[in-house]
C-alpha cells in the first residue's frame, strides 16, 4: 500500500508537537510512512516552491513558505474573511474581494505542483480544512490520479447561504474532485448535499454519494474526537501541580476555554453569567467564570471587535458584582499550555462550551475526559456545537438566550453527585469508544 500524505495549512510544528489530531494522523502516518505537509508559519518575500523538511518528531512533515501577500490575501483574506464566516452563519462578515479569491486558487495551485514532484500514484492524499478547497481539482488538472478524501473540520453552510458566495457553485465543483468528502456532523452532511444539487447541480444518488461530472463523491459524517484516555491521565496529573488556591472549598470554578473568535459566543456566555449573578445573589462570591482565550487571526478586523466586545464586558460583569475578596470573571487572552488547561478542566465544576456555531469543538470532549469519575463536574453545551450531536447527555443550550443559559448554570451547579455520575458515565463512555483512531481510522477506510 502506498504513503499517505496529510495536507493542512497548518501543520504541527516543535520537536515534540501534541494535541488530538497530532495524536490521530501521526499514528496513521508513522505506520503507513506517510507525511504531514502544511505552511511553515514564516513569510518569505519570494517564498521558492519546494517543500522543505522539519526537524524531529515521530512522523514526516515538510512544510513551505507562503508570502506577506499570500498571507494577507489568501489567510486573512478567502480562509479567513470569506469562508470562515461563510461557513459559521455570519455572511454579514463577508469581505469578498476579488484579490482574495486569486490569491487562494494561486496558493492552491502552487501547492499542487510542489506535491506532484513528491507524490506516487498509490499514495492516499488526505486534504484538512477549508484553507485548502481546490487542492484536488488542481492535483486532477496536473495528472493526479490518486484517491483523495477531504474533512472539513468547520460546519458546512446551507445552500441559501452558499449562494451568498459568488463562485458558490465553482465551491462545489472543487469538492466534485475529492472521492470522498468528510464532515463533522449530520447536519452538515445535510447541507453539503443540499449545496452541491442546489447550487453545484449535482444528482444526489443512493449511499450518500452525489455525482457531479468528473465523479461521485461519497459525503459522509466522521465526528472528530479525541484520544480520551490519554487526556484523563494528562489531566489527573496535572491537576496535583496546580498552583494552590485555584479551588477554594468555598467556591465553584466555571470554565470556558476557547480561542476569541466571534463563533465562540464569549459575549453571550459573559452575558448569561451576569443574568445568573443577577438572579442568584446568594453565589456572589461562591462561584467564578474563568474564561481563557488565546487571541487569533489577528490580521482581521473582524477579531479586534470581538475582543473589544469582551473586554468591555467581563469589565462590566466585575465592575457591576466584584467586591474586596472577590472577582467574578477572570478573563485571560492569552495561551495556556495544554496540560494546564488539562488540569484546570478537572478542577473545574462547569464546562462552558457555548459556541454560537462550531465544527465539532474538542473542548467539550476534553472537559469530560478530564473529570474525576467519582465526583465530575458538569459539560453546559451549545446546541450548535457539532458535539451536541453526540453528546445529549450534556446540558444543552441555546446560547442564544441569555436565561436558558442562567438557568442551564444554576441546573449545574446544583446537580447532585449521582446525577453528575450518571451523565459523566455515559459521555465517556461514548469518548472512549469513538476515540480519534475511530475517527481516522473510519476515514482511511471509507477512502479506500
Ligand atoms: C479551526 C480551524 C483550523 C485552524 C484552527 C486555528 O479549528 O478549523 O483549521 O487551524 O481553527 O486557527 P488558525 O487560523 O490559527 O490556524
Amino acid at each position: 500500500m502506498g504513503r499517505l500524505i496529510c495536507l493542512s495549512n497548518r501543520i504541527p510544528l516543535g520537536p515534540n508537537p501534541s494535541g488530538g489530531l497530532v495524536v490521530a494522523l501521526g499514528d496513521a502516518l508513522t505506520e503507513q510512512g506517510g507525511i504531514w505537509i502544511g505552511t511553515s508559519g514564516e513569510l518569505a518575500e519570494k517564498p521558492d516552491n519546494t517543500l522543505r523538511e522539519v526537524e524531529g518528531g515521530a512522523f514526516r512533515r515538510m512544510c513551505f513558505d507562503l508570502s506577506p501577500d499570500e498571507q494577507a490575501n489568501y489567510y486573512d483574506g478567502y480562509a479567513n474573511s470569506v469562508l470562515w464566516p461563510l461557513f459559521h452563519g455570519r455572511t454579514d462578515l463577508l469581505d469578498i474581494r476579488g484579490e482574495y479569491l486569486s490569491s487562494y486558487k494561486e496558493v492552491n495551485r502552487r501547492l499542487a505542483k510542489m506535491l506532484m514532484t513528491l507524490i506516487e500514484p498509490d499514495d492516499r492524499i488526505w486534504v484538512h480544512d477549508f484553507h485548502l478547497l481546490p487542492l484536488a481539482y488542481d492535483l486532477r488538472q496536473l495528472g493526479a490520479t490518486n484517491r483523495i478524501g477531504f474533512f472539513l473540520h468547520t460546519p458546512f453552510p446551507t445552500a441559501l447561504a452558499l449562494q451568498a458566495l459568488p463562485n458558490g457553485s465553482e465551491v462545489c465543483q472543487w469538492l466534485a474532485h475529492y472521492e470522498l468528502v468528510g464532515l463533522q456532523a449530520e447536519r452538515d452532511v445535510r447541507n453539503c448535499v443540499d449545496a452541491m444539487v442546489q447550487v453545484g447541480g449535482a444528482t444526489e444518488l443512493a449511499g450518500g454519494f452525489v455525482h457531479l461530472a468528473p465523479r461521485q463523491t461519497r459525503i459522509a459524517a466522521f465526528p472528530i474526537a479525541i484520544d480520551a484516555t490519554e487526556f484523563a491521565d494528562l489531566a489527573e496529573a496535572e491537576f496535583r501541580k496546580l498552583p494552590p488556591g485555584i479551588v477554594k472549598s468555598d467556591r465553584r470554578l466555571m470554565i470556558g476555554v476557547d480561542r476569541l473568535d466571534y463563533t465562540k459566543g464569549v459575549p453571550q456566555r459573559f452575558r448569561a453569567f451576569g443574568e445568573f449573578l443577577q438572579r442568584h445573589e446568594d453565589w456572589h462570591r461562591h462561584v467564578s467564570l474563568l474564561q481563557i482565550s488565546p487571541p487569533t487571526r489577528e490580521g482581521v478586523a473582524a477579531y479586534d471587535d470581538i475582543r473589544d466586545e469582551t473586554e468591555h464586558l467581563s469589565g462590566h460583569i466585575n465592575g457591576t458584582f466584584a467586591d474586596i475578596t472577590w472577582v467574578p470573571v477572570r478573563f485571560i487572552n492569552r495561551p495556556v499550555p495544554r496540560e494546564t488547561l488539562a488540569g484546570l478542566y478537572r478542577a473545574s465544576h462547569v464546562g462552558l462550551v457555548t459556541p454560537l456555531m462550531d465544527g465539532m469543538n474538542l473542548v467539550a470532549k476534553e472537559f469530560v475526559a478530564a473529570q474525576n469519575p467519582d465526583d465530575p463536574g458538569v459539560l453546559i453545551l451549545s446546541q450548535f456545537a457539532g458535539a451536541a450531536e453526540q453528546m445529549g447527555d450534556a446540558l444543552i443550550v441555546n446560547p442564544h438566550d441569555p436565561e436558558q443559559m442562567a438557568t442551564a448554570m444554576m441546573t449545574a451547579l446544583a446537580m447532585p453527585r449521582s446525577e453528575r455520575k450518571r451523565r459523566h458515565a455515559t459521555l465517556m463512555a461514548a469518548l472512549t469508544r469513538q476515540d480519534v483512531h475511530w475517527w481516522s481510522r473510519g476515514f482511511l477506510t471509507a477512502l479506500g
